[in-house]
């Protein structure tokens, strides 16, 4: 049941800490810090490509990962949306890696592009939550995440808990490939590691959020800007008010913003800014200057020394704890579920059962 919640999405929101650990548990030993994921029927040491296909949220995961296993183990990462990649005739090799990612483990494009990944002779990872489902027995390998079952159709639990694997999956491909250091390994690992008590802190100022939420509520469009990590988690903010509030949102680059976007700023239209302090950090504030002096009403979502730093002041701060740049996107997708769940409750929409959505698309 909900238990003390009001609708599932809000108590798989607050289950996040709880299973995100549960998750970690299965490849973090905390006393060595080191990261081990299951045995694989190939060597990661030798990947040198990786293709990760994903639909919707478990898509952006996939995003997020791009920039992590580039970084960390110098591998080229190329992520596709399933029913684009299944078509389009993508030029794979055959013992490459490829990485499928899937809550329910039976979205359809999905599993036809792992099957057509098979019938090339690629190496096949699915990270699913359903371990008997048929993506993860399609798969070579099958890595789990431990959010347990996800009823709200907006998924939220599980997409932190494929980062979370995602994020130890970079650590172990660089391990393996000798790009990174066992130096970096333990302090990532860390980093990790604090990551659940990081998010009860942010659920514990979830009235912020909600406060913001009533004047949110009012919009027709809104906007939400990242950089690096934090795009993808801009791109998922955007799509969780979009399915359950049913407001038009678009998540953009920050740097993108001139190329276009920024003709619709005006004081009617929110930006909703993910900006952890990070290496990015004056590139995205100097964007949230350019909106604030065209009027626009921002909701700036940074740490404390990110608001700080920020000149102009905008409509509502929401300060989060100060980690390592690595795992803020793990955090940064809390407060964007929390607003766009807040958004749907003050507009009275069916938050667990958004019209015309399924929880698991099994035909294209
Ligand atoms: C968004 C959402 C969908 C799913 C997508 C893929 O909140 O839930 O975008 O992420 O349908 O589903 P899975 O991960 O089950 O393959």
């Amino acid at each position: 049941g909900k238990g003390e919640h009001r609708h599932f999405m809000l108590k798989e929101i607050f289950e996040q800490p709880q299973v995100v650990g549960d998750t970690l548990n299965t490849m973090l030993n905390p006393a060595s810090r080191t990261i081990t994921l299951m045995d694989l029927p190939f060597d990661l040491g030798s990947v040198n490509r990786v293709t990760i296909v994903a639909c919707g949220t478990s898509y952006y995961a996939g995003l997020v990962a791009k920039y992590w296993i580039e970084r960390l183990a110098k591998v080229a990462v190329e992520v596709d949306i399933a029913s684009e990649f299944r078509y389009r005739q993508p030029v794979v090799a055959k013992g490459d890696l490829a990485i499928f990612i899937s809550q329910s483990g039976e979205t359809a494009d999905t599993l036809a592009a792992l099957r057509w990944c098979l019938d090339r002779g690629m190496n096949t990872i699915a990270l699913v939550n359903v371990a008997e489902s048929t993506i993860a027995r399609t798969a070579h390998a099958a890595l789990l995440t431990q959010a347990g079952p996800e009823i709200g159709v907006a998924s939220t639990k599980a997409f932190t808990c494929q980062l979370t694997v995602l994020a130890c999956v970079a650590i172990a491909l660089g391990r393996a490939n000798g790009r990174l250091p066992a130096t970096e390994e333990a302090r990532l690992s860390q980093a990790l590691a604090e990551v659940p008590a990081c998010i009860s802190e942010i659920l514990r100022a979830d009235d912020g959020i909600r406060r913001v939420a009533e004047d949110i509520a009012q919009a027709r469009d809104v906007l939400y800007l990242g950089r690096g990590t934090g795009y993808p988690i801009a791109l998922e903010g955007a799509l969780k008010l979009k399915e359950i509030s049913y407001i038009h949102a678009e998540g953009y680059a920050s740097g993108e913003l001139k190329h276009g976007p920024i003709a619709l700023i005006d004081d009617h239209v929110p930006v909703i800014v993910v900006c952890p302090s990070d290496e990015l950090y004056d590139k995205t504030a100097s964007n949230v200057q350019e909106v604030i002096a065209r009027g626009a009403r921002v909701v700036f979502l940074s740490d404390k020394e990110g608001q700080a730093r920020l000149v102009n002041k905008p409509l509502a701060a929401f300060t989060l704890p100060s980690v390592d740049p690595f795992v803020a996107p793990i955090l940064y997708a809390v407060p964007v579920q929390l607003l766009a769940y807040h958004v749907a409750v003050a507009k009275g929409t069916d938050v667990d059962q958004p019209r015309n959505l399924a929880k698991s698309v099994t035909v294209e």
